[in-house]
């Protein structure tokens, strides 16, 4: 199967010698769905921005969908943790701004941020303002915004972080319920093991700064998945346990103190 990403012996540093990402290399297969954990300062953001042509690098070789990273890429689309609306555009004029900046006619982009509105929950809300949207709500917009884009590569960094535990869980239902559509090829960076176990195909376990791969685990859960089903499950369980035994390994000395 062709791959979607292909990151070969990728190190880098910022301003310090220490560096930030060492020696990386994966290879994401078109339409898997692979998350990223590790601790909080390991490069996992970093790598995004080097995903995205954001940041350059000097040591090793990254290709994604087809090419060079280069910014503004329409084969990628990036969701952040903040929902990054503009305030003075509507529900629907944030969830069609992707594709008005990569050119898509006014019909079509109406016509697809309606419906991605629709199917995120928020088919009455189309005329309403950022500010008047609860924080879920406004993500499930960027949820949309990103969705209605067609790149086949989807770059998402820790969407549901900020959000309480009952819209988390939903809004990783409507992932992966929009996902199972498409089974596009999603990089999904988050710090939360249940749900990287709930969403992926395969989980990727980074070690602490220099952040480099510790673990590759296969999720063979099969699908249709919903969260509430899979926190019943045994094997759900079992994976879970066996991810965070990994991503306890990789704190090294840090864990031993605690
Ligand atoms: N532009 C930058 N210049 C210098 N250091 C940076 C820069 N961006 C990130 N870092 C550092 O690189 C490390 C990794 O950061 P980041 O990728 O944001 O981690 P994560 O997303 O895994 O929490 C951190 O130690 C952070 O302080
Ligand atoms: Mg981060």
């Amino acid at each position: 199967m062709a791959s979607a990403i292909a990151i070969h012996s990728l190190s880098v540093r910022f301003q310090t010698d220490f560096p930030v990402i060492e020696n990386f290399s994966l290879n994401v297969p078109n339409g898997q769905f692979i998350s990223i954990v590790g601790p909080s300062g390991c490069g996992k953001t970093t790598l995004l921005n080097l995903l995205t042509g954001m940041l350059p690098f000097e040591e090793g070789s990254i290709t994604i969908a087809g090419s060079s990273p280069v910014i503004g890429n329409p084969d990628i689309a990036y969701m952040l943790a903040r929902d990054s609306l503009l305030p003075w555009r509507s529900a629907l004029g944030n969830a069609y701004y992707g594709m008005e900046l990569r050119g898509v006619s006014k019909q079509e982009r109406k016509a697809r941020a309606l419906n991605l509105l629709k199917r995120v929950g928020l088919k009455d809300f189309e005329n309403a303002w950022p500010k008047t949207l609860s924080q879920g709500m406004r993500q499930r917009v960027a949820l949309a915004r990103t969705f209605a884009l067609t790149s086949p590569v989807l770059l998402m960094d820790e969407p549901f972080a900020a959000l309480d535990a009952q819209t988390k869980l939903q809004l990783e239902d409507l992932t992966l319920e929009l996902w199972e559509n498409e089974h596009r090829t999603v990089l999904f960076v988050t710090h939360d093991l249940a749900e990287a176990v709930a969403l992926s195909d395969r989980i990727i376990v980074m070690s602490k700064r220099p952040g480099r791969i510790i673990a590759d685990i296969p999720i063979p859960l099969p699908r249709p998945r919903t969260v509430q089903a899979l926190h019943k499950d045994h094997d759900f369980h079992q994976i879970y346990v066996r991810v965070w035994e990994k991503l306890q390994e990789g704190l090294g000395e840090d864990a031993d103190q605690k």
